[in-house]
């Protein structure tokens, strides 16, 4: 997109916790970033519901579907919880736990380089550390 850098810094590595969120903006574009595991994952910071920032909401897990009366929890700390009506995104592909195939959120391209990450616009992917 034109006037959008192409990437904006999110810290040195070894200053990031497990689990740790951050907000960084390329131009106009507000993304967040969450460190899952080793890996760093970045979405625009906008739900496409109504619009609220994604980096205000809760960093969670899941359940996952099983049989009747079960409810077992997984992914932790793989999904955003939007702050406003409790829209749930996968951190890892963007897309909503309730209607995958329909809503999702951008997702931007992570990269760990020289102990810092960054995060891009342009073809997605997590980096690893
Ligand atoms: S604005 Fe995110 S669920 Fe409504």
């Amino acid at each position: 997109v034109r006037g959008v850098p192409a990437e904006a810094c999110a810290g040195r590595v070894d200053d990031w916790r497990p689990g740790e969120r951050r907000t960084v903006r390329l131009g106009r574009v507000p993304a967040v970033v969450v460190r899952v595991g080793d890996r760093f994952c970045a979405l625009v910071d906008r739900c496409p519901h109504q619009g609220a920032p994604l980096s205000a909401g809760l960093v969670t897990g899941t359940t996952l579907p099983a049989a009747v009366g079960e409810h077992p929890w997984d992914r932790e700390g793989e999904i955003i919880k939007c702050p406003w009506h409790g829209w749930e995104f996968d951190l890892l592909t963007g897309r909503s736990l309730c209607d995958p195939r329909r809503e999702r959120v951008r997702v931007l391209a992570t990269e760990v380089r020289d102990g810092r990450v960054y995060v891009r616009t342009g073809a997605a992917g997590h980096s690893p550390r």
